[in-house]
């Protein structure tokens, strides 16, 4: 990949890139596509474990029905994704949070990815595959350290049944979690969309609301979605082969630039 691919990024979005201080970025399930953690969409599978399709199994009424049974298919989701490693668009994605002056990333994916490959302060909007909540007193435990195997894993402050702290279907957002990704999205000047459907709300409106207040809409996805129709640039193309390519017009800050210029925007 060399001239002729850095050829099809425009020069808008070179220029765009270059002056960028306020980034916000979106990622879905595509983005860890290319690590071998399956979309929810395109596999063509509906039935996604022992016969239900993912509605059911990862519903707020499993938790109620069933809850050892949702503990097991998230315990099997898991598997495959601690198998997984990070690929170079979230190597990417990770190296650009130390060359903006602003920079927030959301991700609808629970994998985990973005923070194995060194991200800080990812917005997980849909919560973590590597988290227990209690269904009692909400208290969290990190499952990557401090798994017992015991299922349902019990609280370690008050002893209730714990559950996977992501969201699932009939269940809102973490409200926090979304204000603050709102925030930066209302704020920024680019915005990217990479690897996500956009077709689950409150989600997808995030690179709405950032077109809204002026930001520069950009698309990685090799298909087209709801959201291309406003996007300033529609990257066609897999996230680990376009994010390295953009990266090379992304402008190195010189020592003391970064926080200059965040203290200028306080
Ligand atoms: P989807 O499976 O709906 O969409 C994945 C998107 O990634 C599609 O648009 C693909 O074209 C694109 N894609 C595939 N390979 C790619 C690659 N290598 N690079 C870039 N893009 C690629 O996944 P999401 O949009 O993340 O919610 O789904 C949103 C939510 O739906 C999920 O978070 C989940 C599900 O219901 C909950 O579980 C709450």
């Amino acid at each position: 990949m060399h001239r002729d691919s850095e050829q099809s990024i425009s020069a808008r979005l070179r220029e765009r890139l270059k002056e960028a201080r306020r980034v916000f970025v979106l990622t879905g399930a595509g983005v860890s596509a290319e690590s071998g953690v399956p979309t929810f969409r395109g596999g063509g599978g509906t039935a996604v474990w022992k016969g239900m399709p993912f509605s059911v199994i990862s519903s707020a009424e499993m938790v109620e029905q069933d809850l050892l049974e949702v503990w097991a298919w998230f315990d099997y989701r898991r598997g495959i994704v601690g198998r997984a490693q990070p690929n170079p668009a979230h190597l990417t994605l990770a190296r650009w949070q130390d060359l903006f002056a602003e920079y927030t990333l959301a991700t609808q994916n629970i994998d985990g990815l973005h923070q194995r490959s060194g991200s800080r302060n990812v917005l997980e909007l849909h919560g973590s595959i590597w988290r227990a909540r209690c269904l009692r007193c909400a208290a969290r435990k990190d499952l990557r350290t401090k798994d017992t195997g015991e299922r349902p894993p019990k609280c370690p402050l008050c002893g209730g049944d714990m559950r996977p702290d992501v969201v699932l279907f009939g269940e809102v957002l973490p409200a926090d979690v979304f204000a603050r990704a709102e925030e930066a999205a209302r704020q920024c000047d680019i915005c990217f969309v990479i690897g996500t459907s956009a077709i689950v709300y409150p989600a997808a409106m995030l690179p709405e609301m950032a077109r809204g207040a002026g930001a520069f809409l950009v698309e990685i996805n090799p298909e087209a979605t709801p959201l291309s129709a406003i996007c300033h640039e529609s990257l066609r193309g897999r996230a680990g082969d376009l994010l390295p390519l953009l990266d090379r017009f992304v402008v190195q800050p010189t020592v003391g630039s970064q926080s200059e210029a965040a203290s200028e925007t306080r």
